[in-house]
């Protein structure tokens, strides 16, 4: 059986916030979901949260998950906060394993995960660190053989402990069995005052289990969160890290650095992306995608060839092949462009379908639209949609003209071939073929003079 624990009961005060610090993200995901997404790919029997800071927002924010919140009240320490979890853990045999990893540190990987989970054999596990500054930081003590004999934590350190700079990055695997005896036998008379999670250490070398160790493959992995600052940096990390990923899938990022993806982004062949994009939800970009700076793209399938050009703003869209979008476009959820067709600057389109080969190119609304192919939508025009209470759908068919500064009161229907005058208020169906419009009639006042002021 394999049980997880993550620690998550800690009070993050220097994130100045009334948001408990597990549920700040990083790329657009609350910390503890990287950790819990790491923790699943290891198809785990049990994972325990142990909350206390916060418990009742932590547990909302994951109640749909799969997971036993255990109480930690008050926090006296990591060993402390494991002793919770201890009544969860699922045992069945001498394998059982338990894994334990930190709510505020979102970026281990799972395959660092499974590398300390091979590294521990039958024994106990540490993932560990060699920093140019260990301070603060546990340090791992070893014999003259370089066997780990215990963690010696900073504040009880010895000056030449001190100089270690092998440190505890605090994640460790463990026979469940032992974990347990071990936590039955620690005490919190040290520097702190707390029940650390570390002396399992010394008990284990004490009851002579092996004590192995592990690094994670990056560096970042097991930076924790405790600041703003942290959060930040982490944040740029991983953005790198995704931007890498890539470039090495051979996307085209104009700059790397200004590159932002809170989600899943799947790309085809030769994609370019501009600076300063950002994508959320799950984003397909098709084969010669070409993505202009500053667009959000949420949600969204873009198709082959497709190009959203600068200040474009995508939610809940699907874009046809070779489709032109933007600049300063809004396609909001519901808007399906077809092949070709071309969407222009400040053009809305909500639970609409523009057919192939299509043009909006300046200033419309078209909601609840459902329009045919090769229909061009004049500057200005607006679908009348909403009555303040009821949505309600206008049709217009293949090759309909609809002219500038056009409202269309829907319900209604333009016919196929239909035209419709500029300014027209369109109240009845336009019949196909044929021009309709609605305009009083234009006229000139003969001798009319302009006022003018006296001198
Ligand atoms: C701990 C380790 C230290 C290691 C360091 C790495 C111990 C005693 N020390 O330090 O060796 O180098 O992590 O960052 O384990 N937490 C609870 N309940 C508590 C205390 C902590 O849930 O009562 C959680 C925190 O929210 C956090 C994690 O455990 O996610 C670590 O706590 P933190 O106080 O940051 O670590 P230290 O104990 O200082
Ligand atoms: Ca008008």
């Amino acid at each position: 059986m394999l049980n997880i624990i993550i620690l998550a009961a800690g009070q993050g005060k220097r994130m100045q916030s009334d948001l408990p610090k597990v549920l700040h993200p990083i790329a657009g995901r609350a910390m503890l979901g990287h950790v819990l997404a790491a923790a699943q790919t290891l198809s785990p029997d049990r994972v325990v949260v142990v909350v206390g800071h916060g418990a009742a927002q932590v547990q909302a924010a994951f109640a749909d998950e799969n997971l036993v919140f255990a109480l930690q009240q008050p926090q006296q320490g990591t060993g402390h906060a494991v002793m919770q979890a201890l009544p969860h853990l699922l045992e069945a045999d001498a394998d059982d394993t338990t894994l334990v990893l930190y709510g505020d540190v979102p970026l281990v990987q799972a395959s660092s995960l499974q590398a300390l989970l091979q590294a521990r054999g039958t024994g106990l596990a540490l993932l560990t660190e060699t920093l140019a500054d260990p301070t603060g930081y546990g340090r791992i003590v070893r014999d003259a053989q370089g066997r780990v004999q215990r963690i010696v934590e900073h504040k009880d350190a010895t000056e030449t402990e001190r100089a270690i700079r092998e440190v505890n990055t605090g994640i460790l695997a463990a026979p469940t069995a032992a974990l347990r005896r071990w936590l039955g036998q620690i005490d919190n008379h040290n520097a702190q005052g707390e029940y650390y999670l570390t002396d399992i250490v010394g008990l284990a070398v004490r009851d002579g289990m092996p004590v192995a160790h592990s690094q994670p493959a990056a560096h970042w992995e097991t930076l924790g969160v405790n600041s703003r600052m942290q959060q930040a940096q982490l944040e740029r990390i991983w953005q790198a890290e995704q931007a890498r990923r890539l470039l090495d899938q051979g996307v085209t990022l104009a700059d790397p650095a200004r590159f932002d993806l809170r989600g899943t982004l799947t790309c085809g062949r030769d994609v370019f992306i501009d600076v300063g994009c950002v994508f959320l939800g799950a984003v397909q970009l098709a084969d010669g995608v070409r993505i202009g700076p500053h667009c959000v793209v949420q949600d969204a399938r873009i198709g082959p060839g497709a190009v959203l050009d600068a200040y474009t703003h995508v939610d809940g869209a699907v874009v046809g092949e070779s489709a032109r979008i933007g600049p300063y476009a809004r396609l909001r959820p519901g808007a399906d462009i077809g092949p070709d067709a071309h969407v222009g600057n400040f053009v809305e389109l909500k639970k609409t379908r523009l057919g192939r080969g299509s043009k909006a190119n300046h200033l419309a609304y078209l909601g609840d639209a459902q329009i045919g192919d090769r229909v061009n939508i004049g500057a200005g025009t607006i679908t009348c949609n909403y009555d303040g209470v009821h949505k309600f759908q206008t049709i217009i068919e293949d090759d309909a003209f609809i002219g500038s500064d056009t409202q269309l009161v829907a319900p209604v229907r333009v016919g196929q071939g239909a035209t419709l005058g500029a300014g027209t208020t369109l109240t009845h169906d336009a019949p196909a073929g044929q021009l309709t419009l609605s305009r009083p009639e234009q006229k000139t006042i003969p001798g009319w003079a302009r006022p003018a002021r006296k001198a």
